[in-house]
């Protein structure tokens, strides 16, 4: 049995007071619950305040990037030592919005994997196709490409705390959902791809989340799904008694 893993993915909202605000009310409403993980990726600046507001807790914190290099002249950027010093323990890897709006090309996202793994984070790594590639019939081709090319030059071993993330584009911040149908059939695909990189044990242990307007009126649903082992959660994650339904599913 994989445990499911609920990521909360804030993007760039909430302030440092907002994050304790959010930490305040959040805790105390998951603090029984032991069935799932909980991760909360809030922007950069409030990764101290969010660490240290779940000290303690069954809430772990993630970043929403990472840099590939260990350090440099990288004007801007966050290393995986200087996240892990903070007591970060996951980083989203590959998101969409980054892969669109910010360069992020598969080299990239390969080589940050290969550093977050280094420094024993956790990397949730986002595949998922735009609505022209699933309309084309490529929906399959973009997610072995994306999976195959992030896997590179990576060991079973090494790779052993490796998360997935299906992330249809098309779902993102939309209100449209992947029917379970279709997320499953993508979870197959991904963790096919992570047979053929890493071996059968490896790809039946692999958790793939889905992402794409999980809602606590949709979670229920998807969550029954065999094949998929969480959530990734934008818009619905930013409100902690929205965020409890959905991790309660
Ligand atoms: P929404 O839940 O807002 O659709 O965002 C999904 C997502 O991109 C999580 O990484």
């Amino acid at each position: 049995m994989r445990k499911k893993l609920i990521a909360a993915n804030w993007k760039m909202y909430k302030t440092p007071e907002q994050t304790a605000a959010f930490f305040r009310e959040f805790l105390p409403l998951v603090a029984a619950h032991t069935r799932d993980e909980i991760v909360v990726c809030p922007p950069y600046i409030d990764l101290q305040t969010a660490v240290a507001a779940a000290e303690g807790s069954n809430v772990a914190v993630g970043a929403q990037n990472v840099h590939w290099e260990k350090e440099g002249a990288f004007t801007g950027e966050i290393s995986a030592t200087m996240l892990t010093s903070l007591g970060v323990t996951h980083v989203i890897i590959g998101h969409s919005e980054r892969r669109q709006y910010f360069n992020e090309t598969d080299d990239t996202v390969n080589r940050k994997l290969e550093i977050a793994l280094e420094n024993g984070l956790t990397p949730i790594l986002c595949v998922g196709e735009v609505l022209e590639e699933r309309e084309a019939g490529l929906t399959e081709d973009v997610l072995r490409r994306q999976c195959m090319r992030a896997f590179n030059g990576i060991s079973a071993r090494k790779a052993a705390k490796l998360v997935l993330a299906y992330e249809p584009v098309w779902a993102i911040g939309t209100g449209k959902t992947a029917t379970p149908q279709m997320a499953s059939d993508a979870h197959q695909v991904i963790r096919h791809e992570a047979e053929k990189a890493f071996g059968k044990e490896f790809a039946e242990g692999l958790r793939i989340l889905y992402g794409g307007s999980v809602k606590p009126e949709n979670a229920t649903v998807l969550m029954a799904e065999a094949e998929i082992d969480g959530a990734l959660v934008g818009g619905a994650s930013l409100d902690p008694a929205s965020f409890t339904k959905i991790v309660k599913y």
